[in-house]
């Protein structure tokens, strides 16, 4: 068919010999928006073969000349920022100035990239012999850094753009060539910001993008001997991957059940404006989202009525409107939250406002008095509807996040500076925000999560370091 999206191989747009295609379903109106190609395992192969090749070439190229091209690509990825940003409300629903905002926050992100790359790549280590018991001064090590090979991407649906290019700058600077699997939600905002790399010249196959179902090409490629590091952001899928994958460097981050602790001498207003941001932003369709509120019983009637007064300025509706809330991603994303809701009723949670669903689109929600028999109290919703628990202590909020099988990250509202200290150091989570809702971004700053959350760190720094490896020359004097 002609109006299917082209898949990238070997510098080229093509059609998938398998003449099939997978469509990508609007989650406002429910119908097809696009299609893109499944590309056949035969067409995986080939796509291999050829980034191997092209990132010997590219490794040898300097590293100067890849930041340019890193800073064209960024620049080029900017000038696109409307047409990007309409696939990303047509595909994945998010509001139309966060799509934007997507779009310009991975073009910095690629030239921050650019900068950090040449300077750490740029520096390597010298180390002499004699400081170790029982050597004299006659070998001479030079470490430095050289890339893995060819990395496979796989971004997840929530930011199809950002979290492919804060896999694809990091692995290009250092050397690396790439294979981008996009979400199915997503593939053509992906594929959009991969002509950009395209448009900045960078050398054919160095950059390549299949679509296709997971079903015939997910575990082929994730197993694929050709493959030397996986970064991958998503859910439980990145559990049996990192189960599956080879003897490779990989980069899993899996969501997270981030638990906002608010304790009595807490700035309420504060809390309060961080709960709905940080809870209901893309309709908290995000790894990162708070996903549990752990308030002291003294204030929760008070905070309760900050955070209920807020939800109900939130606007509901279309993402070209720019709603706060705006349709989940999915019929079967929207199922799930329901029975996450459904779940807390039966078992006697205090509903915060009415529950009610439209298709997609379900109303912002806040659940109180939710105890630990509810499904909701330790399972992520990824949707807008919030869980409250009331604690007796700081301790009880500690245990409840520690017991979580997430540990992205957490944050606290206290005023007392000493007392947020204790609380981050006993918090099981990659990192704790003190006084702010849960984020990711600065996008250099360090980004991971423990237990189920994820396999190393990320941030533009630890990513460049993940995907090169040590190499050392000995000079050995006679
Ligand atoms: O969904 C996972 C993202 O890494 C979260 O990023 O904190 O910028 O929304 P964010």
């Amino acid at each position: 068919e002609n109006n299917v999206y082209k898949y990238y191989s070997e510098g080229e747009w093509r059609k998938s010999v398998s003449g099939k295609s997978v469509a990508i379903v609007n989650p406002t109106t429910r119908k097809t928006q696009y299609k893109v190609q499944a590309c056949s395992q035969a067409e995986v192969n080939k796509v291999m073969e050829a980034a191997k090749i092209a990132q010997k070439a590219w490794a040898k190229t300097p590293l100067w000349k890849r930041a340019e091209l890193l800073h064209k690509a960024a620049a080029i990825l900017k000038e696109h920022k409307h047409p990007i940003a309409e696939c990303l409300v047509k595909e994945i629903a998010k509001p139309a100035k966060d799509s934007v905002t997507e779009v310009v926050r991975s073009g910095d992100l690629i030239s921050y990239c650019a900068e950090e790359g040449v300077r750490i790549l740029g520096q390597g280590t010298f180390l002499v012999s004699d400081s170790f018991p029982g050597n004299e001064r006659t070998k001479y090590c030079l470490a430095s850094k050289v890339p893995l090979g060819v990395v496979l991407a796989i971004p997840p649906f929530n930011y199809p753009v950002n979290l492919a290019v804060s896999k694809i700058a990091p692995a290009l600077i250092a050397g690396n060539s790439i294979v981008l699997k996009p979400p199915t939600q997503g593939a053509v905002s992906c594929l959009h910001m991969v002509h950009c790399f395209h448009l900045a010249g960078f050398p054919k196959s160095l950059i390549n993008c299949v679509t296709g179902k997971g079903s015939e090409i997910g575990d082929f490629l994730t197993m694929h001997p050709g493959v030397n590091c996986i970064s991958f952001t998503g859910g439980d899928t990145g559990i049996s991957i990192s189960k599956k994958a080879g003897m490779i460097p990989l980069q899993m981050e899996l969501g997270g059940k981030d638990a906002c602790i608010v304790l009595e001498d807490a700035d309420l207003d504060l809390a309060a404006a961080n709960i709905v941001k940080g809870g209901l932003s893309y309709s908290g369709q995000r790894c990162t989202a708070v996903k549990i509120v752990l308030v002291v019983e003294s204030v929760a009637d008070a905070l309760m009525e900050k955070v209920n007064a807020k939800v109900a300025k939130l606007t509901v509706g279309p993402p070209e409107e720019d709603c706060d809330i705006t349709p989940v991603v999915s019929e079967s994303s929207a199922n799930f939250i329901e029975g996450l809701v459904m779940d807390a009723k039966e078992k006697g949670a205090t509903f915060c406002q009415t529950y009610k669903r439209e298709g997609n689109l379900i109303w912002p929600l806040l659940l109180d008095n939710v105890r630990a028999d509810m499904r909701i109290a330790w399972e992520e919703p990824f949707g807008p509807v919030l869980p409250v628990i009331r604690i007796g202590s700081v301790e009880e909020g500690i245990n409840h996040c520690n017991a979580s099988n997430f540990g992205l990250q957490g944050c606290v509202f206290t005023k007392d500076i000493n007392k947020a200290m204790i609380i981050s150091d006993a918090m099981e989570t990659g990192t704790v925000q003190i006084n702010s809702a849960p984020a990711r971004g600065p996008d250099h700053f360090p980004f991971q999560g423990l237990k189920d959350s994820g396999i190393g760190s990320q941030g533009i720094t630890n990513s460049i370091n993940m995907m090169v490896k040590v190499k050392s020359t000995v000079i050995n004097l006679p």
